[in-house]
């Protein structure tokens, strides 16, 4: 039968996967399915494989449900796995977002410091990962969706031999239901040419039934209340000569880049607010974990949309099952350039529109880079390679390179601060250091 391992099995989005392998049962019939976390994890471990449990029962899907701590024997006759871990947990994340704020910078999970720091915390723990899978189960996909999901699956490709490797991430769908909702027409009528790198994609042309919307799409964006942004992300209007000028969709993660000085601005007000995101989110997964923990409840709650990861399982299991079934239909994957962008190296890892075959993603071509975006995705396509460098090397000259390379860290000075302060914060979790 199909075994499906997931790896961070406590995480409150599980029931998300849960319910999309229950949706999705007649296409992609796995039979067993393995959580796994670590010490740290256990207690949520156990309430979400009991949520899942009922879940599965209560809809009566032929799946087998258990949970371990044991990662290499879980690990055994694995057919895919699924990688969803914070390393440090929602305290590391609070650094993240705290230190670069308290220096006048943002402070994100994924992007600027922050986000260069859970790139360090966290590709030496998916390299283990991916040595494991090579070793027990060599011919398992390895589903990636641990942040910065873009670059974490590139630096598994260039210093893993486990080659089966994809990333996922819910923005580039959510992108196309927000377009679907606009144009009144399911989101499997939508398509959207993405172009870029994780947290960092533009959507260059807008299809609906095959037919280019583009223009009228960004009209809707323009004038309109078309607005795809996560609930992690404060949603500023955007300016009009900038999508404009532009004339492609943005991804909700560009106001860090674009309108950084009114993003900074409100995010600083809403820290002296509510405290991190980090912290808000603790407190959404305290009333999550409350509800999980009732017998009576048996579907994944309402309550999970407050979290800016919604609906990835509508990515990662639409993913295996187009894998599983050979599908070659078309998915926004994190996969390598082999060429798409002649602009980037072909062992680079982008965010692109893919056939799913059961060898994997076949990246469609895209073609030179527009002048408007070239720059910046060239830019941090170097930014990443120089993290991943710094994170497999522990190099300190390294780990400046890369944060000073990133465009929302503003100054040297500012540079060398966030370094050596966040170095010391996440001591334990940094031994390459
Ligand atoms: P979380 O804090 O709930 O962590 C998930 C689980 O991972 C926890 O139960 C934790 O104990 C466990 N864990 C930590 N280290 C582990 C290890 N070495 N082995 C096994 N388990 C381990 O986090 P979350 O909010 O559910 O997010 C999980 C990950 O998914 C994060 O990296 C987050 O950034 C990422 N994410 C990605 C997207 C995307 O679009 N790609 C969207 C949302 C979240
Ligand atoms: C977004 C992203 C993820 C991100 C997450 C944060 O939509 O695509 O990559 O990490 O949601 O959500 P959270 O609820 O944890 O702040
Ligand atoms: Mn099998
Ligand atoms: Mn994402």
């Amino acid at each position: 039968g199909l075994k499906v391992v997931i790896i961070g099995g406590g995480s409150s989005y599980t029931p998300e996967i849960i319910d999309g392998m229950i949706k999705r049962h007649s296409q992609f019939p796995v039979s067993e399915i393995v959580l796994v976390d670590i010490n740290e994890g256990a207690r949520k471990l156990e309430i979400v494989a009991n949520l899942a449990k009922r879940m599965i029962e209560y809809t009566g899907a032929p799946i087998q449900l258990r949970y371990t701590k044991n990662r290499r024997e879980a690990l055994q006759g694995a057919d895919f796995v699924t990688t969803q871990i914070r390393v440090g947990g929602l305290k590391a994340r609070a650094l993240d977002e705290r230190i670069p704020l308290k220096h006048g910078m943002i402070g994100q999970e994924t992007n600027g410091a922050g986000g260069i720091f859970k790139a360090f915390r966290t590709i030496p723990i998916l390299l283990e990962i991916a040595g494991d899978i090579h070793e027990i189960c060599p011919n398992a996909w390895l589903v990636n969706f641990t942040n910065p999901a873009g670059i974490v699956t590139e630096a598994v490709m260039k210093h893993s031999q486990h080659q089966k490797v994809i990333g996922v991430c819910n923005i580039p769908y959510n992108m196309r239901s927000g377009i679907g909702e606009i144009f009144d027409v399911s989101v499997d009528r939508v398509m959207i040419e993405f172009v870029g790198l994780n947290h960092f994609v533009f959507g260059k042309r807008v299809f609906i039934d095959g037919v280019d919307q583009t223009d009228e799409a960004m009209r809707h964006l323009i004038y309109d209340d078309l607005n795809y942004s996560p609930a992690n992300i404060v949603s500023l209007p955007w300016n009009k000569n900038f999508l404009q000028s532009l004339n492609m969709l943005p991804n909700p993660y560009h106001q860090y880049y674009f309108q950084h000085a009114e993003v900074l601005k409100k995010d600083l007000q809403a820290y002296k607010e509510n405290g991190t995101r980090a912290e808000v989110v603790m407190e959404v997964e305290k009333k999550l974990f409350e509800k999980y923990k009732n017998p009576k409840l048996k579907e994944k709650p309402q309550e999970l949309e407050e979290r800016g990861g919604a609906y990835y399982s509508e990515s990662a299991c639409s993913l295996m099952a187009s894998i599983y079934n050979n599908s070659m239909d078309i998915q926004t994957v994190n996969t390598l350039n082999k060429g798409s962008i002649p602009d980037l190296p072909s062992e680079a890892v982008i965010e692109v529109n893919s056939v799913i075959s059961a060898s994997g993603p076949i990246p469609l071509a895209i073609g030179p880079l527009p002048d408007t975006i070239s720059g910046s995705i060239i830019q941090l396509k170097k930014f990443e390679q120089l993290v991943i460098d710094a994170a497999v090397t522990g190099d300190y000259k390294k780990a400046y390179a890369s944060i000073i390379m990133n465009p929302l860290v503003t100054s040297d000075e500012n540079a060398q601060l966030v370094l050596d302060e966040l170095l010391q914060a996440h001591k334990p979790y940094l031994p390459q250091f």
